[in-house]
């Protein structure tokens, strides 16, 4: 079982100061660590903000941030911050130029017993692991932003050791994540191609003149999302076929499903005017609220969700 218990967040910025946080609400000691001097101090006030929103939401107590921030240390060494690490998180910038500066400078001091899980959302693992001296510890550790908040953990192992993935996989679910193997690498991952796929369709509901914006979005939020936030598609459809499950749902639907997929959008370009179509539609489904109106409000229900599904 992997105990481990100090991680290194390589990488200050969006996704490596959430990860941060959510290791600091687990009881681990985190070591953060940027290159940009700046950016430390942008991640120190990151870090404590949504600390602070966590104790808001009932996530921690106030007394439980403090002991928090006592185990953060913010550093601009990649060596300091991985010296005695036992699982490394890197966020750093998503370019294979960076990831291979940085994973030289993890392979000079980090003990070789650490895992070095890589957030990238889009690089080939495979090109990540030939950048290091021991491409068996060296996976992607995909998260989806917020980290301290979206429990899902895409592993992707490539050449990785099966020995890190058991790691990897061990410790995301001791702290509560939900990790997924993904065997073969693919582009995008798992979960962001699913997303390509649906919004693809929406966009080009939307093109065709079928449905507004606003419309194409509560008919997502309103139907299959509220499923999709308990049970997967393939799950949904099982039960879509009642005491026949997936057997009888096929026998039902396969010509439906066949007809409408031979009849959906397989672009890969941004038809002509579908992006401003988007940023004007959106105009309507975003009436007088700003950002930070919509971001609290999904947040607030996100956490209802989360704790809905023990998931918190
Ligand atoms: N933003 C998202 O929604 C999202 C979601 C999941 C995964 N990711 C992945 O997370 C990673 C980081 O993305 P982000 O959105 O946080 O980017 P960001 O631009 O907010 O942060 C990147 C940070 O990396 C730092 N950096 C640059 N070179 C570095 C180096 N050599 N050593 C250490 N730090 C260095 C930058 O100073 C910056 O603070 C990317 O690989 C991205 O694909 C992003």
């Amino acid at each position: 079982m992997a105990d481990i218990k100090k991680v290194a967040c390589l990488g200050a910025g969006t996704i490596g100061s959430s990860w941060a946080v959510y290791f600091l609400s687990k009881g681990l000691q985190v070591k953060i660590q940027d290159i940009d001097k700046n950016q430390i101090e942008i991640a120190k006030n990151k870090v404590t903000s949504f600390l602070n929103s966590i104790v808001g939401q009932g996530i921690i107590s106030a007394e439980e941030m403090q002991t928090a921030l006592k185990r953060a240390s913010f550093t601009t060494s990649i060596a300091e911050a991985v010296e005695d690490a036992e699982f490394i998180q890197e966020s750093a910038l998503e370019r294979y130029d960076i990831k291979q500066k940085v994973l030289e400078e993890v392979d000079a001091a980090a003990p070789g017993t650490a895992v070095f899980a890589s957030s990238s959302s889009g690089l080939l693992v495979s090109r990540l692991q030939a950048f290091s001296k021991f491409p068996e510890r060296v996976l992607v550790g995909h998260p989806f932003n917020p980290p301290h908040l979206i429990p899902l953990v895409e592993i992707v192992r490539g050449n990785a050791g099966d020995s890190s993935v058991q790691v990897a996989w061990e410790f995301y679910r001791q702290i509560g994540k939900v990790p997924i193997v993904i065997n073969k690498e693919v582009p995008g991952h798992v979960a962001n191609r699913i997303q390509a796929a649906v919004w693809r369709e929406a966009i080009d509901l939307v093109v065709n003149g079928v449905c507004s914006v606003n419309d194409v979005d509560a008919a997502v939020c309103n139907g299959p999302g509220l499923r999709w936030a308990l049970m997967g598609p393939n799950m949904i459809f099982n039960l879509g076929g009642g005491d026949n499950g997936m057997e009888g749902f096929l026998g039902q639907f396969t010509a439906p499903f066949e007809s409408w997929w031979a009849d959906m959008a397989a672009w890969n370009q941004f038809p002509q005017g579908s992006q401003r179509a988007l940023i004007e539609g959106l105009k309507e489904e975003i009436g007088d609220r700003n950002t930070g109106d919509i971001v609290r409000w999904r947040d607030e229900k996100l956490i209802g969700l989360l704790k809905l599904r023990d998931l918190l």
